[in-house]
C-alpha cells in the first residue's frame, strides 16, 4: 500500500504534517527545514512489528534495531525507542547519540567495515548487545581491545551471501565484490578463530544485502542461504544463537510496486524462525523515510528559452539523494491552487549543475515566495546534509498531531565558524 501521503495530506487546501499546516511551521521556523511526523513513524513501526507478530505469533518478537544512520536526531531515536526499537549503529558518534537518547545498550548492535579502536572500546565499555564483525583482522582487533579492557565481546559475523539486493549500485552491499561481510570461504575459519579467542563470544550471524531492496526475491534468496550455513556451523560444533537479518526494506518514493510486508514477514517465519535463534532486524528507511518532508521556499522562477527553472532555497547540501543516486522525490506545492500545470527543472542555489532535484517535473504553476515540500525525505535526508557552500544545516521539526517541536535548531554561521581557526602566522 502506498502510505506516502497518509500523514502529509491537504486540509482546507493546505499541505499539513498530521494536523498542522506546513506554512505555519515555515513562517515560524523558516526554510529549508525538515518536518517529521511522529504518527507516520508509529504507523510504520506498527506495520512492521505487527506483520512479524502475525507471521510468528508464538515466539518472542524480533528485536527491531532501527538503523540510526537513516535519521539520527536524538528525538527520533528516543521516540523510536519509546515504540520498542533498539538501535543499529555504525560509529562512535551514533553510540554517543544512542546513549544520550536513553537507548538501552543491550538493544544496540554495531556494524561497519571500518571500526576504529576507540569505537570498539567505547562499544565494549557501553556493553552493547553485539558487534557485527566484518573481517578477520577486525575480529583480532576486538579480541585485543576486549582483553585490554578485561571484557568479553559478544560478536556475530556479518555473512556476505553474494546476493544482489539494493535499489541502486551505490547501496547494494551483499555481493562478493562489495566491501561488506565475510564470504563462504572465510566464515568457518572466522568462527574457528573466534572460539579460540579468550575475549570473544561468537553468538551467530548477521547479514544486510542492501537498501531500498525492491527486487522482491532478493530477501528470500539471501534468507535461503542461512539454513545450510547455520546447520554446517552447528554440525562443526559452533554456537549460532542469534541471526541478524539486516534492514533494506523499501518504501514508496513514486509509484513503485513494492514487496508486501506480510510476504517478507512470512519468509522470516518460514526460513529464519525454524533455526531457533534470536531474530534481529535493522530497518532504517522503512521506519522514517515517508515520515519526513523537506520544506523549501521558491526563490525565483527563472525562465529560459529552453526550460523553466524553479530555484528553491533547499540545495543538494540539504538533500543529496537526487544528485547521488538519481533518486526521485515527489514534490508538492504546499498551498493547493487551481493554476495550470507547468514543467519545471527544480534546482537549488548550490554552485554546480548537480544541484538539480529533478528535470522536467510537472507541478502547478508556482510563484516566488511560495512553498514546496520534497516528500519521503525522512531517511538519509538531514543525515547526509553538509555545509557545502557554507550553507547552514537546516532546522528539524517533529510534529505530533497539531503541535510541533524544534528538534534541531537551524545552524548559525557562528556555529560553523566556531570550528575553524586562522593560525597566528597567517594573521600577522
Ligand atoms: N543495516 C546495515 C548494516 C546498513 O548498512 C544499512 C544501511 C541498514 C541496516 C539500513 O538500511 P535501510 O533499512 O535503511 O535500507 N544513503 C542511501 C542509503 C544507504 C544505506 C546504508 N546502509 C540512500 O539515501 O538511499
Amino acid at each position: 500500500m502506498n502510505k506516502m501521503n497518509q500523514h502529509f495530506d491537504f486540509i482546507d487546501g493546505q499541505l499539513c504534517a498530521e494536523n498542522l499546516p506546513l506554512s505555519k511551521i515555515a513562517a515560524e521556523v523558516g526554510t529549508p527545514a525538515y518536518i517529521y511526523s511522529a504518527a507516520a513513524m508509529k504507523s510504520q513501526y506498527d506495520s512492521l512489528a505487527g506483520a512479524l507478530k502475525q507471521a510468528m505469533p508464538d515466539r518472542d518478537a524480533p528485536l527491531l534495531c532501527y538503523a540510526a544512520k537513516a535519521n539520527s536526531n536524538i528525538a527520533i531515536l528516543a521516540y523510536l525507542k519509546s515504540l520498542g526499537c533498539g538501535l543499529e549503529i555504525v560509529s562512535e558518534g551514533e553510540l554517543v547519540r544512542a546513549l544520550e537518547a536513553g537507548i538501552d545498550p543491550k538493544t544496540i548492535v554495531s556494524t561497519g567495515v571500518g571500526k576504529q579502536k576507540s569505537e570498539i572500546a567505547a562499544q565494549l565499555k557501553a556493553g552493547i548487545h553485539q558487534i557485527n564483525v566484518e573481517s578477520i583482522p577486525e575480529l583480532e582487533l576486538i579480541n585485543q581491545i576486549a582483553s585490554e579492557l578485561n571484557l568479553k565481546a559478544d560478536i556475530v559475523f556479518r555473512w556476505n551471501p553474494n546476493v544482489k539486493g539494493g535499489g541502486h549500485e551505490k547501496i547494494t552491499t551483499g555481493r562478493t565484490r562489495d566491501k561488506f561481510g565475510i564470504g563462504e570461504d572465510r566464515i568457518e575459519e572466522a568462527y574457528g578463530l573466534a572460539e579460540q579467542m579468550e575475549n570473544i563470544t561468537p553468538r551467530g550471524l548477521s547479514m544486510h544485502i542492501g537498501s531500498q531492496v525492491f527486487t522482491v526475491e532478493s530477501f528470500k534468496q539471501a534468507f535461503e542461504t542461512l539454513p545450510a550455513l547455520v546447520q554446517k556451523l552447528r554440525a562443526n560444533g559452533h554456537t549460532v544463537e542469534r541471526l541478524d537479518i539486516g534492514g533494506g526494506f523499501p518504501i514508496v518514493y513514486k509509484d513503485e510496486k513494492l514487496l508486501d510486508l506480510n510476504a517478507y514477514a512470512q519468509w522470516v517465519a518460514d526460513i529464519i524462525a525454524p533455526l531457533d535463534t534470536q531474530i534481529i532486524l535493522e530497518p532504517g528507511r522503512y521506519l522514517v523515510g515517508n515520515a519526513g518532508v523537506l520544506l523549501s521556499e521558491v526563490l525565483f522562477v527563472k525562465k529560459t528559452d529552453e526550460r523553466d527553472f524553479l530555484v528553491v532555497d533547499a540545495g543538494m547540501n540539504d538533500l543529496i539523494r537526487p544528485a547521488m543516486y538519481e533518486a526521485h522525490h515527489e514534490i508538492e506545492a504546499v498551498q493547493s491552487t487551481n493554476r495550470p500545470w507547468q514543467t519545471y527543472d527544480v534546482v537549488g542555489p548550490v554552485c554546480e549543475t548537480g544541484d538539480t532535484f529533478t528535470r522536467g517535473r510537472e507541478l502547478p504553476e508556482l510563484e516566488q515566495g511560495e512553498l514546496i515540500a520534497f516528500k519521503s525525505a525522512g531517511a538519509y535526508g538531514f543525515a547526509m546534509a553538509s555545509n557545502y557552500n557554507t550553507r547552514p544545516l537546516p532546522a528539524e521539526v517533529l510534529v505530533n498531531n497539531n503541535t510541533y517541536s524544534i528538534i534541531r535548531q537551524r545552524q548559525s554561521y557562528q556555529d560553523i565558524l566556531d570550528q575553524e581557526n586562522i593560525p597566528d602566522w597567517i594573521r600577522k
